[in-house]
């Protein structure tokens, strides 16, 4: 799709990430919002999650009545990381590491006021068409009322309106601060807007405004908070992309130098350049962050990360190498993400895993080569392999997978 779209989605297609950063800041100031500066993709201690999956990890207690040195009313870009949405790596809409814009209102403004800001943003400030957007609304549970002010807004600006209870439900994991939501839709379809959020995915997440009112506790039950806040986050990429009227997230201008740079070094196919350089690019930014690779929590993610991008590029041509790598991407992703850890050191510890994981191949082949390997692994075998050969369980399961 390109700029010329009979059926644009916004009257402002031109507007970059950065001008979308920008606008957005810029939006909530005028309104009393005080920009915050993100923190890393590590959670304060403490934290239920393993990385920062939303701008209101590191405000936490903040939302729980702590105050705030900077008031009541902020905004900030926050890097997070999710890694469900790993398996969906490569569809038009998720990327592991993403910049989410957030707004909180800190015992301040309520929800209503938070939706109709969003509103006016989203269709007068970045030229959205009002009749491409979707809300969801928390429906109501046996403990929790229907979400009637959220409704209300919805129905008074004509956006239609689906309820749900789970989907409009968000928690920072098991326990802690929680609420009904109330999600932006926008309409990517090709033909008029038709049916609902939860039953055509072609209406897609933008948006999502918390009512953060609860906590949960470990037996479950559901405590009110000292305060009524509300938490919104929005992913840029995503929105980016979406405005710019393109099919996925990967053809925003965030991705224009991994476009011009990898194929110089690679030829991939696109399911491969998308994979290859969302986990490339993740693992930059989580080594920046401070990560080294591990079998365990952090390290353990960023190894699969790596090993999954040098799988897939080795799957094609085992003697590629990540000293090829354009250390270009290095630095533009580094400065996307605004992290001045020193480039070499990232590129150091992404040649180290390299060569780590190329010498486990070597030896895990060698090994299941072996006579005792060559009919189906059991448990044992397993257990076996990785206690006395340092071959992982996933490894062993893929170099299988390979021989057949
Ligand atoms: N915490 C909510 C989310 O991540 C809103 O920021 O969707």
């Amino acid at each position: 799709m390109n700029t010329r779209d009979p059926n644009p989605r916004s009257t402002r297609p031109s507007l970059t990430t950065d001008g979308v950063i920008k606008t957005f800041v810029e939006y909530y100031e005028d309104r009393g919002h005080r920009r915050i500066t993100g923190s890393t993709l590590l959670p304060p201690p403490g934290d239920p999650v393993l990385f920062t999956t939303s701008g209101m990890h590191p405000l936490t207690p903040y939302l729980e009545g702590k105050p705030h040195p900077q008031g009541r009313r902020l905004v900030n870009v926050q890097r997070c990381l999710r890694t469900t949405d790993v398996d969906e790596i490569g569809d038009p809409t998720h990327l592991t590491v993403f910049k989410m814009l957030g707004t909180w209102s800190l015992g301040d403004y309520e929800g209503p006021q938070s939706l109709a800001w969003g509103h006016d943003l989203l269709t007068e400030g970045l030229g959205v068409d009002p009749g491409l957007l979707h809300a969801t609304v928390f429906g109501g549970d046996g403990q929790v009322g229907r979400d009637t002010g959220s409704l209300r807004v919805w129905e008074e600006r004509g956006v239609p309106v689906e309820f749900t209870v789970e989907d409009n439900w968000w928690s920072n994991g098991p326990t802690g601060p929680c609420g009904p939501d109330s999600e932006i839709f926008l309409w990517t379809g090709d033909t008029p807007p038709r049916s609902t959020p939860t039953q055509d995915e072609r209406w897609v997440e933008v948006w999502n405004h918390v009512m953060m009112r609860h906590r949960r506790l470990p037996d479950g039950t559901l405590v009110p908070l000292p305060q009524r806040n509300v938490d919104t986050g929005l992913g840029v990429e995503r929105l980016v992309s979406l405005l710019q009227g393109k099919d996925s997230v990967y053809e925003c201008d965030v991705f224009d130098p991994w476009r011009r740079e990898l194929p110089r070094v690679w030829t991939l196919d696109e399911p491969s350049w998308r994979l290859v350089t969302d986990h490339l690019r993740s693992a930059v930014v989580v080594i920046a962050d401070g990560v080294r690779p591990g079998n365990t929590g952090h390290g353990y993610v960023l190894r699969r990360l790596l090993r999954r991008a040098l799988t897939v590029l080795w799957r094609d041509d085992s003697t590629r190498r990540l000293d090829d790598f354009p250390q270009e991407l290095v630095h533009h992703t580094l400065d996307h993400f605004r992290q001045s850890t020193d480039p070499d050191e990232v590129r150091r510890v992404l040649l180290d895993e390299e060569r780590r994981f190329g010498r486990l191949l070597t030896r895990g082949r060698q090994v299941l080569a072996r006579p005792r390997f060559q009919g189906p692994l059991d448990e044992d075998d397993l257990h076996y392999l990785h206690d006395t050969h340092g071959l992982p369980r996933d490894l062993v399961l893929s170099l299988r997978s390979e021989e057949g």
